[in-house]
């Protein structure tokens, strides 16, 4: 019989919590075993992750009563929300509420909540510096995610707040690769004037999580922080350029014009980064590097991520 203690995660097919289950698949001595959760157990995704060992099964977070299946018997449980896939601060708001009322009576030893800053906290909604969204947002993919950290600890769950980053993986699939200009050069655009990012690779986040569990209950109630580099648009414009081989520089603009770029997200988006900008040394001081690789021994800088995908960086 199977001894490991189960997490549970979600998003196990995507990004934060593909990291996550296979680092601990990948890790033959693991006292973790993956309960890994899709909306499609016949995805190539969910095969690979069947092939490599995880328990996969089918859930959604928009479903209470799901949510607890997957939590029978689990030691623990990573829970993350996807608010690109419906830009809604409410909806999102109401995910969680979906993952607290499922964990209540499910016995859970330990909980990683995938959360970021609820912006509204340095920049309430009467500050113009940026308009209001969403009703009452000023960064809603941020604002809803840290408004509902309270959730846990009102419900007495056993948390840590896994505060992420920016992933430096958006080149690639976010459409924030370089763009070339009228002069045929390539840019990558920011509204970050000469300020720090801090960034990491999308799967060194679920590679942090990981290290989390492994400290058993020490991190519980502590909000944790991961960065894998932190630069400038400058400083990773000329990263880009050399791993590219192409000259990429950095369009530094104003957070209103990015706002107007006019994308789906473009105003929220065009928010965060100048939340990033205007409260840089708090926003870059939680997110800690030395403590990031602690966890995650193998966590990369932004060469090292790029040594592996600037071939999938599009240049267009
Ligand atoms: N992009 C960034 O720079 C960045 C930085 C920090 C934080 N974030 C946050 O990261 C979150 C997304 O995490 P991610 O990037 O790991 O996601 P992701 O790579 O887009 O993966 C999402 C996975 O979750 C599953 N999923 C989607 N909707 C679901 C639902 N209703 N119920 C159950 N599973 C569902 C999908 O799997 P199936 O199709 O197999 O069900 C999908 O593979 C967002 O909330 C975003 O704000 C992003």
């Amino acid at each position: 019989m199977d001894q490991k203690k189960i997490i549970t995660v979600f998003g196990a097919t995507g990004a934060q919590g593909g990291g996550l289950a296979k680092a601990i698949l990948l890790d033959a001595n693991s006292e973790f075993s993956v309960r890994a959760v899709t909306r499609d157990v016949n995805s190539d995704k969910a095969k690979e992750l069947s092939a490599m060992g995880a328990e996969v099964v089918a859930g959604d977070i928009d479903d209470t009563n799901s949510i607890k299946k997957l939590l029978e018997g689990a030691y623990g449980a990573f829970f993350v929300t996807f608010f690109w896939a419906h830009y809604s601060a409410e909806k999102e708001y109401q995910e969680v509420t979906n993952f607290v009322s499922a964990a209540k009576d499910a016995g859970l030893q330990h909980i990683i909540w995938s959360t970021l800053e609820d912006t509204r906290n340095w920049v309430p909604l009467e500050d113009n510096r940026m308009p209001t969204l969403q009703g009452k947002y000023k960064v809603p993919h941020f604002d809803g995610k840290g408004f509902a950290d309270n959730l846990f600890t009102e419900a007495g769950l056993p948390v840590t707040f896994l505060r992420t980053s920016f992933y430096w993986d958006n080149f690639i699939y976010f459409g924030m690769g370089p763009k070339k200009g009228e002069d045929g050069k390539y840019y990558i655009t920011l509204p970050m004037d000469d300020k720090k990012l801090a960034a990491i690779a999308a799967d060194d986040i679920g590679k942090c999580a990981y290290g989390i569990f492994k400290k058993g209950n020490k991190l519980i109630g502590k909000t944790i922080g991961v960065a894998g580099e932190k630069l400038s648009g400058q400083e990773m414009a000329e990263k880009l350029s050399s791993a590219l081989g192409v000259e990429v520089n950095y369009n530094n603009v104003s957070p209103e014009t990015f706002r107007g770029f006019g994308f789906p997200g473009a105003d929220d988006l065009g928010n965060m980064f100048q939340f990033k900008r205007d409260f840089n040394e708090e926003y870059n001081g939680i997110r800690d590097i030395a403590f990031a690789k602690e966890l995650d021994p193998q966590l990369k800088n932004f060469d090292q991520w790029l040594a592996v995908n600037a071939a999938k960086i599009p240049l267009n």
